[in-house]
């Protein structure tokens, strides 16, 4: 967005992860004066105006993102392999910068917008952002957990909710499905779908089968030499409206999804959000490369999920019933 002269600014909020933001203002940008190159599509004039860039990735690009995808995709596994009641998120917030810069990377979360830590620690009633901290986990607790990387100039930004021990029949319910959400969302990533397809999609399955909340207040994202780039990407919306999506766009998409009311507040430090009632909320994240006919998932939950099988310390059951 450099060098637009929007009437108004994006809403404050110390992470770029926003819900619709108050629009910039078409009038006041001069759209002709931008240059347009084949990669870069600009769509003005779209949705009450809000004006929207969209960058599209060559398929050297998308090699180079699937790298760093992955790279967060082993992060996690590595989480998942000690994960254990007792263990601090703070000792996991270590252990993953460790492991981000042994593979040649840099922890993208920290100092973004003054992020004071590696990566994000959200457990039970917190949604995102959480804090690392020296609470041991305990029985029961569910942890969001998403990490980013920079490696090679590109972004990789994922994310997995965990059960320890035994979280209970209503948050397993919600785990499963907030995954399943994410990949129906993904699969109407596909050239010639508008986003409203993917934010439908979610909310369907989330909202409306099983009346859970979702969250207005943060959406996905692209995702390319920035951690956040346009289009958003909300949990919520109506089929066929938004942006026509095309091949290349690459897109983190991330339901944030609670067991109760969508309402969410913000904490003292800036970052950490929680529900209003202080029931759980899970987030599941994937980086998604949109393609004719099918998308091309650049993040993988398989290892993931088989460090999550192998860990007795560890719910897993709910990935039975997946819907991938
Ligand atoms: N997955 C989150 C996002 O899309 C992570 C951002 S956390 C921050 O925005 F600390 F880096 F802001
Ligand atoms: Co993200």
């Amino acid at each position: 967005m450099v060098g637009y002269k929007a009437g108004k600014r994006l809403r404050a909020c110390r992470c770029n992860l926003i819900a619709i933001p108050s629009p910039f203002v078409a009038e006041r940008i001069k759209l002709r004066h931008l240059v347009s190159t084949h990669r870069v599509l600009y769509l003005a004039h779209f949705n009450n105006d809000i004006c929207r860039m969209m960058i599209l990735k060559n398929k050297e690009e998308i090699e180079l993102m699937r790298q760093s995808a992955l790279l967060v995709s082993k992060t996690l596994a590595e989480v998942a392999k000690v994960l254990r009641p007792g263990i601090t998120s703070m000792a996991l917030d270590k252990m993953i910068g460790e492991f981000i810069r042994d593979h040649k990377a840099i922890p993208s979360f920290l100092d973004y917008r003054g992020y004071p830590f590696n990566s994000c620690i959200s457990v039970n009633d917190v949604v995102v952002h959480g804090f690392p901290n020296n609470d041991p986990l305990k029985d029961g607790d569910i942890v969001s957990i998403d990490v980013g990387v920079i490696l090679n100039e590109w972004h990789g930004d994922h994310a997995y909710t965990f059960a320890i021990g035994d979280p209970g029949d209503e948050a397993a319910q919600l785990i499963r499905v907030t995954k399943e959400s994410l990949f129906k969302g993904i699969e109407k990533a596909v050239a010639g779908n508008r986003l409203g397809d993917i934010s439908f999609a979610i909310q369907e399955h989330t909202e409306k089968k099983y009346g859970y909340g979702v969250v207005r207040e943060l959406v996905g994202h692209g995702l390319g030499k920035s951690m956040h780039e346009d289009p958003q990407v909300p949990n919520y919306g109506k089929r066929g409206s938004g942006a026509k999506m095309k091949e290349g766009l690459v897109l983190a998409i991330e339901p944030m999804i609670n067991l109760g009311t969508r309402k969410v507040y913000t904490e003292e430090d800036g970052w950490t959000v929680r529900t209003e009632d202080h029931k759980p909320s899970v987030h599941f994240e994937h980086d998604v490369c949109v393609k004719k006919g099918k998308a091309d998932i650049l993040s993988n939950y398989a290892p993931i999920e088989a460090a999550e099988k192998a860990n007795e310390n560890l719910f897993s059951s709910h990935s039975k019933a997946l819907v991938v």
